[in-house]
C-alpha cells in the first residue's frame, strides 16, 4: 500500500464513507468516530443493531484524552504496556463522542491497534475511526482482505488489503470504569499477560449472557452448521461432504481428507488464533453438511479461540429445527 492509496483512503474517511482496512487483529470497517452519518453507514452496512456500540481507533496514546472523561492509573498503566496492540479499554467518555458511537452508553471503548496501515489512515484521515470488525452482523470475522470484499463488498466504498492480519482475534476487551477492571471479551491478548501487569481482574463467565452489548452468546458463525465436540468425544462417522477441524497432528483417517484442516499441527496457540477464522471461511466455501471441530486447551489465547467456537456452534442451536 503506498502512500497515495492511503491518502485517497483518507480522503474517503473526511467525506463520510466508509474504508475497510487491516489490523493486527481482523479487517476492521471504518468511518469517521465522530461524524454520526457516516458511523451509522457502518450499522447499515453490517446490518448491526444500534444497540452494539463501536471501537474507537487512535494512532496516538494522547488522543484519549479527547475522547474520555477519567482516565484511572490503571487505564494509564494498560497503555503503556500494551498500545499499540489487542487491546480495548472501556474509559467514562466525554461528550464529543457521538451516541451512535457508544449505543447511548457513557463509556467510549478505545484500542490503538498495531498495524502500519490503520495507524498510518487514522493520521491521514486527522480524526478517529470507529471500526467493527468488517464482517456481517453475527458472522465469521474477516482475517483477510478478501473476506470483507466477499462478505460485505458492495457496501464498502474501499477496501485496503494488507494480507493476512497477524493475530487472527479480536482484541481483548476490558472495563476500567469501575474500581475492579472487568474483561468483557476475551481476544488477541491473553487475560493472563493483562493481570502480570496489574494484578487480578474480573473475567466474563462461559455461559453467561451478554455482558457488552454486542457479546452474545451466539456470533462468529460460518454458513455451515457448526459442531463443537466435547474434549474426549471422537469425529462421528468420517464422510467426504463433512469438514474437520483439529488442533494438533492430523490422524489418519483425516490425514489425506480433503476437508480436515489443523489449526497448528505444532499446537501453537498464538498460530491456530491466526488461522481460526481463515480456515472457518474455507470450510465454509466448500459446501459441506456440517464443520466438526475438536475443542483446543483453554488456556490464554485458547480461551479467546474457544470463545468464538462455542458461539460458532451456539448459533447452530438456536435455530429451531
Ligand atoms: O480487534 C478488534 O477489536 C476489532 C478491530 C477492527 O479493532 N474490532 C472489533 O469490533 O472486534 P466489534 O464491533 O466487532 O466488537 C466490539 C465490541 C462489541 O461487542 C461491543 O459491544 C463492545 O465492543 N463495546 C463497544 N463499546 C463498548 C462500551 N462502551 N461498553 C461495553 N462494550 C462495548
Ligand atoms: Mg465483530
Amino acid at each position: 500500500m503506498d502512500k497515495s492509496s492511503l491518502s485517497q483512503a483518507s480522503k474517503i474517511i473526511k467525506s463520510g464513507e466508509l474504508v475497510a482496512f487491516p489490523t493486527e487483529t481482523v479487517y476492521g470497517l471504518g468511518a469517521n468516530a465522530l461524524n454520526p452519518q457516516a458511523v451509522a453507514r457502518i450499522f447499515a452496512a453490517k446490518q448491526r443493531p444500534f444497540f452494539d456500540p463501536l471501537i474507537v481507533h487512535i494512532s496516538h496514546i494522547e488522543r484519549v484524552k479527547e475522547l474520555a472523561a477519567d482516565i484511572p492509573p490503571v487505564a494509564e498503566k494498560l497503555m503503556k504496556t500494551f498500545w499499540p496492540g489487542p487491546l480495548t479499554i472501556i474509559l467514562k467518555k466525554k461528550e464529543i463522542v457521538p451516541d451512535i458511537v457508544t449505543g447511548g452508553l457513557d463509556s467510549v471503548a478505545i484500542r490503538m491497534p498495531d498495524h502500519p496501515i490503520a495507524l498510518k489512515l487514522i493520521e491521514l484521515s486527522g480524526c478517529p475511526l470507529a471500526a467493527p470488525s468488517a464482517n456481517p452482523f453475527g458472522r465469521l470475522s474477516p482475517t483477510m482482505a478478501i473476506h470483507v470484499k466477499k462478505h460485505l463488498g458492495s457496501s464498502v466504498d474501499l477496501i485496503i488489503d494488507g494480507g493476512k492480519c497477524s493475530k487472527g482475534l479480536e482484541s481483548t476487551i476490558i472495563d476500567v470504569t469501575e474500581d475492579t477492571p472487568k474483561v468483557l471479551r476475551v481476544g488477541a491478548l491473553a487475560v493472563e499477560e493483562i493481570e502480570s501487569i496489574i494484578g487480578k481482574v474480573k473475567r466474563p463467565k462461559k455461559k453467561s449472557a451478554a455482558v457488552t452489548p454486542g457479546s452474545l452468546p451466539y456470533h462468529y458463525a460460518p454458513k455451515t452448521k457448526v459442531i463443537l465436540l466435547k474434549r474426549n468425544e471422537p469425529f462421528p462417522k468420517i464422510t467426504a461432504d463433512s469438514g474437520y477441524l483439529v488442533f494438533g497432528p492430523l490422524q489418519s483417517p483425516l490425514d489425506y481428507h480433503p476437508h480436515a484442516l489443523s489449526l497448528s499441527l505444532s499446537k501453537d496457540l498464538v498460530e491456530a488464533a491466526a488461522n481460526l477464522f481463515e480456515y472457518l471461511h474455507r470450510l465454509d466455501n466448500e459446501q459441506l453438511k456440517v464443520i466438526y471441530i475438536k475443542p483446543i486447551p483453554s488456556k490464554g489465547l485458547g480461551a479467546a479461540i474457544m470463545d468464538r467456537l462455542r458461539k460458532a456452534a451456539n448459533t447452530f442451536r438456536q435455530e429451531k429445527p
